[in-house]
């Protein structure tokens, strides 16, 4: 395995520490990290997920582990089977997004599994749900929210007040809540970010498949960052063999899609946050080669 653990951009809002509960004066504090895993795509993102995350959680001390898995089936959709490998590989909740339904058999599972999160501004009586309140390893309780943008991408509900009413109703149960706004656009990536910004936790963004260098603390207390990145093949057009992408461009041709091979790469962020008042302490981003 190779460690590649970024150096942040903003050096003042990140920790290298792996002793989390411990303050400068040894005193216990109230800080817990979330991990967030950015979308696993195929069998070889399933493969390195199980393979990393057991040394990840104890290295970083994780009390709760999220990860986008709208890829997880053969790169398109997710199915019973291949979220209940990843709840198995030490997965707490699974969110998605515009790829939840590529596969049909998953739509019976998300409609009894709760761990399984589609975007929650899809249209009313959509099967599955688009948040859970959870609890962490060390007993936190955390609330998980998943949100499709809509630049680029299917015209749902507005996800800033769908989000803002949701965010407004979690609250009330705890103020440990995270976001993955599952979305194309960095402009409205970034917003987003901000509109939340006091209000969640951490905005993490998922969809693009490739990690951006802009993880931060927002004024409010909020980690933010545009894009957490893919897990999945290294040498891949965001998940896909290169070939035959290069091959769709150069023909327009419609053509079917295969998961890359070779060396993967587990990417994601690590967040901290003071489970006391919901305000995060720390992001650093993740991007790990396997084997
Ligand atoms: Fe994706
Ligand atoms: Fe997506």
């Amino acid at each position: 395995m190779t460690d590649c653990v970024s150096d942040a951009l903003y050096r003042d809002t990140v920790f290298l520490d792996p002793d989390l509960n411990l303050s400068r004066s040894g005193h216990v504090c109230f800080s817990m990290k979330v991990l967030f895993i950015g979308d696993i795509v195929g069998k070889i993102g399933r493969q390195t997920v199980r393979a990393l995350l057991p040394n990840l959680v104890s290295r970083y001390k994780i009390g709760l582990v999220i990860a986008n898995g709208e890829n997880a089936a053969a790169g398109f959709g997710i199915t019973e089977k291949t979220a209940v490998e990843l709840f198995g590989s030490g997965i707490h909740v699974i969110t998605t997004g515009n790829h939840v339904w590529d596969k049909k058999e998953v739509l019976p599972y998300i409609a009894k599994e709760n761990r399984l999160l589609r975007p929650l501004n899809f249209p009313t009586g959509t099967p599955g749900t688009g948040s859970i309140v959870c609890a962490a390893t060390g007993g936190e309780r955390v609330a998980v929210v998943n949100i499709s943008g809509r630049v680029f991408m299917n015209t749902l509900d507005c996800p800033f007040r769908t989000g803002r009413e949701e965010i407004d109703r979690l609250r009330k149960e705890t103020g440990v809540i995270i976001v993955d706004f599952h979305a194309e656009a960095t402009s409205e990536k970034r917003a987003f970010g901000y509109y939340m910004d006091g209000l969640a936790s951490a905005v993490i963004g998922t969809h693009t498949h490739v990690q951006t260098a802009d993880e931060t603390i927002l004024d409010g207390g909020t980690a933010y960052i545009t894009d957490a990145g893919m897990t999945g093949p290294a040498t891949s057009v965001i998940g896909i063999e290169k070939d035959q992408i290069i091959e769709r461009f150069l023909t327009l041709m419609p053509r079917k899609y295969d998961v890359a091979e070779g060396k993967a790469m587990l990417s994601g962020v690590v967040v901290e946050i003071n489970a006391e008042n919901g305000r995060a302490t720390g992001i650093q981003r993740l991007q790990i080669t396997y084997p």
